[in-house]
């Protein structure tokens, strides 16, 4: 027990410390430690990319999430081995970067397929059919629709994984969904056939309707937003 340290030593100084809480208990060590660059197999193009985000950065720590997203762009999942070369080239164990990607359900801890489509069904997109949206993805792709509901389901073919999701942040595209990280919406069921056709494809996925294709916040309005000239607000 003598390697452990004990946990009042990583209290931020200043901050009361309920000994109810710490008094008797220990941090526990990562058992893996520190991995060295040199022991594992890292790809010049994730190191690379990991390292210019830790440049942004004044702790280094702070690109834990950047680093995550690096290694899931890299091998479609955070798989153990990606988490422990981004751990090597951060210096970090590997166990501080899964419990990061751990606590967010963006980073995926298990394969997926090759491309991931979630479905928002939080509140303003299931007034406005996000349900019946993951019907047509399930339907569309052959996915569970129980298990897509509950954590994400693969496609028959094992290529795409179906997910309903919570708020996604673009809740003026309701009913919306996210297909392979680009935003849709606001999309009618019929849609979810297109965008898997095109998908397998190799083909762009709904061109017209997705978010880049908007425009950019404080850009120049070539046409005026019917939902928004249609609102009867105080002022109108
Ligand atoms: S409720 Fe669907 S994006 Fe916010």
């Amino acid at each position: 027990m003598d390697d452990f340290t004990p946990i009042e030593d990583f209290v931020s100084p200043g901050l009361p410390v309920d000994p109810a809480n710490t008094t008797g208990r220990e941090a526990l060590g990562d058992p893996q430690g520190v991995p060295e660059l040199s022991d594992v197999d890292c790809p010049d193009a994730l190191r690379e990319t990991i390292e210019a985000s830790m440049a942004r950065y004044p702790d280094h720590k702070s690109a834990s999430i950047p680093a995550l997203w690096a290694v899931q762009r890299t091998y479609g999942w955070c798989t153990p081995e990606g988490i422990r070369q981004a751990a090597a080239v951060m210096q970090v164990t590997p166990a501080y970067l899964e419990s990061v990607a751990s606590f967010y359900d963006l980073f995926r801890l298990q394969p997926s397929g090759e491309s991931q489509v979630l479905v928002c069904t939080n509140i303003s997109c299931w007034m406005r059919g996000g349900d019946e949206l993951l019907d047509a993805f399930c339907a569309a792709t052959g996915a569970d629709r129980g298990e897509a509901g509950h954590g994400g389901a693969l496609s028959a073919d094992g290529s795409v994984m179906v997910s309903g999701f919570e708020c996604l942040g673009a809740c003026d595209l309701a009913p919306m969904a996210s297909v392979n990280e680009r935003y849709f919406g606001p999309l009618e069921p019929a849609d979810a056939k297109t965008a898997i056709e095109q998908l397998r494809g190799g083909e762009e996925v709904l061109p017209d309707k997705a978010l880049t294709a908007r425009r950019l916040p404080g850009g120049d309005e070539e046409s005026s937003d019917e939902r928004v000239t249609s609102t009867k607000g105080p002022n109108r």
